[in-house]
This record gives structure tokens, C-alpha cells and sequence, in this order.
């Protein structure tokens, strides 16, 4: 089947907070992604679907210069945080990693307690000069990510000995703590049990109030509980970007319409 020269549907928005055009992403000699345009609106949440190896992941490392740290990557097009060059030389990847945060598949506490897996990283930016200070940052981080009442009494023990799914609000805790615009998550559920999957996405609800979200998901029925446009890959190529109901009930695509049909995946 085709594809199309350029998404269908609604890949543009009005005030775009992020915007992505003309990205190709190699591996080597290997290309993952094929002339990807695209934009993340201000507080929405878009989800990212597709079969597995379509390019989600890399995408989304793309757009916090995560492959950076991947030997063989190279990124190319013109990708922009509120009209800024993410890649031009002046800009600091690690800065630029405090804006757009990252939460991974596998909840991956620091082998550290608690309180210093969500302070670590306002100390390491000097977002806080007191103690009183990063208790407090700690304290609305937790609070945000919906941890605090499970912790707040054994804040000095280990964040790897929480369950998985308080592990995960851990990590998003730890975002949150270094007061990102923009949140990418990759599948992050996926190694979560059912409840602890719904307390998630309760959660990225409750936070697309104050942040942009980008989460990747293997899980159909999960995108359209929680975003509110969807963007459809398939090997490389970004296919349809629409409004989340309209990708689940009148996908404009038929690659999307094979795949959440389950005809694929
Ligand atoms: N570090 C890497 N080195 C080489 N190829 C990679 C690497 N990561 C991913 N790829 C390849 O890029 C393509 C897209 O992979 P990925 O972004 O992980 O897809 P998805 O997240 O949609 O499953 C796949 O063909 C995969 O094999
Ligand atoms: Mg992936």
C-alpha cells in the first residue's frame, strides 16, 4: 500500500509547542523515519500509535535529543521548541532534556532513596537553594504525581523497592520535579499491571492541565482514553494525525483503518 506523500488529516495546530518538519532519523545507512512533519499543540496530549519497529520510539527520542546518545543516529529536518531550534549548536542538549522530559517503558528509579531519586534533579539544576526549598519541590512533585500519601512516611527508603506502578509515578515525579514544558512518555504502561495502568493515565489527564504530553502507546484503547489527537506511523512514514475519536471511529487512512481495526499490529 501507499503512502501518503504527507500525514492526512490534522498534523498542524494554531499555537504549536512544538513543531517538527521535514525529520528524517538514520541508523547507520538504515532510515527510521521518512519526512515527518508534525506539530504538538500546547497542553494537549498526543498519542503515537503504530506497529512495533514503525519508528515511535525514535521519534520521540528525536524530539528531546535522546538519540544524541546513540552512536549511529543521525536527525535531520528542522525540529523547534517554542520556535526554537532544538538542534542549533548554542542550544544544551542537557538543558534542553529539563524541558522536555522523558518517562520510559521500564520504570527505572535511581538506585537512591525516594527523596533523592525527585531531588536529584533540581539539585543538579540549582533549582532549589535550600533544604526547605527542595522539600517543597519534592513534597508538590510527589503530590502531582499522585504519590505522596503512599510515601510520605518512608521518603529515605529505596524508590527501587516501591511496586512497579509507584515506581512509574516515581519517575514522573521526577520529571515533574525539574518543572518540564513538555513531557514525552514511551509506552509507559506497558509493564504495569491493570490498576496501576489507570492510576497512570489518570494522572497524564490531571497533568495535561500544565503540560504538553507526548506518549507513545501500543495500547489502542489506551490512546483514546487519554489524548486528544493521534498520530498513526507505519514503517517510517507518519500516515494520519486526527483527532483521537475521529482516528478510532472515521480513520481517514486505510493503513489506519487496518490497524485499529487489528488487521495489523
Ligand atoms: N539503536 C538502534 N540502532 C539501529 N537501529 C535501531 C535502533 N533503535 C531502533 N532501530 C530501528 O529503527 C526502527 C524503528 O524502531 P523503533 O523506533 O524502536 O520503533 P517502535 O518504537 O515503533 O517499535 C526499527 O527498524 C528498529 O530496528
Ligand atoms: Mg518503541
Amino acid at each position: 500500500m501507499d503512502y501518503p506523500e504527507q500525514a492526512i488529516g490534522e498534523p498542524f495546530v494554531k499555537n504549536p509547542k512544538m513543531s517538527m518538519r521535514n525529520v528524517d532519523v538514520f541508523y547507520g545507512d538504515k532510515q527510521a523515519i521518512y519526512n515527518v512533519n508534525v506539530d504538538i499543540g500546547q497542553n494537549e496530549v498526543i498519542a503515537m500509535i503504530g506497529p512495533s519497529g514503525c519508528g515511535k520510539s525514535t521519534f520521540l527520542r528525536s524530539i528531546n535529543r535522546m538519540n544524541d546518545t546513540v552512536e549511529s543516529c543521525r536527525v535531520h529536518g528542522e525540529l523547534s521548541l517554542d520556535g526554537e531550534d532544538i538542534y542549533a549548536a548554542k542550544m544544551d542538549p542537557v538543558a534542553l532534556r529539563a524541558r522536555v522530559g522523558m518517562v520510559f517503558q521500564k520504570p527505572n528509579p535511581f538506585p537512591k532513596s525516594i527523596y533523592d531519586n525527585v531531588s536529584y534533579g533540581p539539585r543538579l539544576h540549582g533549582l532549589a537553594s535550600r533544604r526547605a526549598e527542595l522539600d517543597e519541590i519534592v513534597e508538590n512533585s510527589l503530590r502531582r504525581a499522585g504519590l505522596w500519601e503512599e510515601v510520605k512516611d518512608r521518603l529515605d527508603q529505596p524508590g527501587t523497592g516501591l511496586s512497579g506502578g509507584q515506581q512509574q509515578r516515581l519517575c514522573i515525579a521526577r520529571a515533574i520535579a525539574i518543572s518540564p514544558e513538555v513531557i514525552l512518555m514511551d509506552e509507559p504502561c506497558s509493564a504495569l499491571d491493570p490498576i496501576a495502568t489507570a492510576k497512570i493515565e489518570e494522572l497524564i489527564a490531571e497533568l495535561s492541565e500544565n503540560y504538553t504530553i507526548a506518549i507513545v502507546t501500543h495500547s489502542m484503547q489506551q490512546a483514546a482514553r487519554v489524548s486528544h489527537r493521534t498520530a498513526y506511523f507505519h514503517l517510517g512514514h507518519l500516515v494520519e494525525v486526527n483527532d483521537t475519536e475521529k482516528v478510532f471511529t472515521a480513520p481517514e487512512h486505510a493503513l489506519t483503518e487496518a490497524y485499529i481495526t487489528g488487521r495489523f499490529g
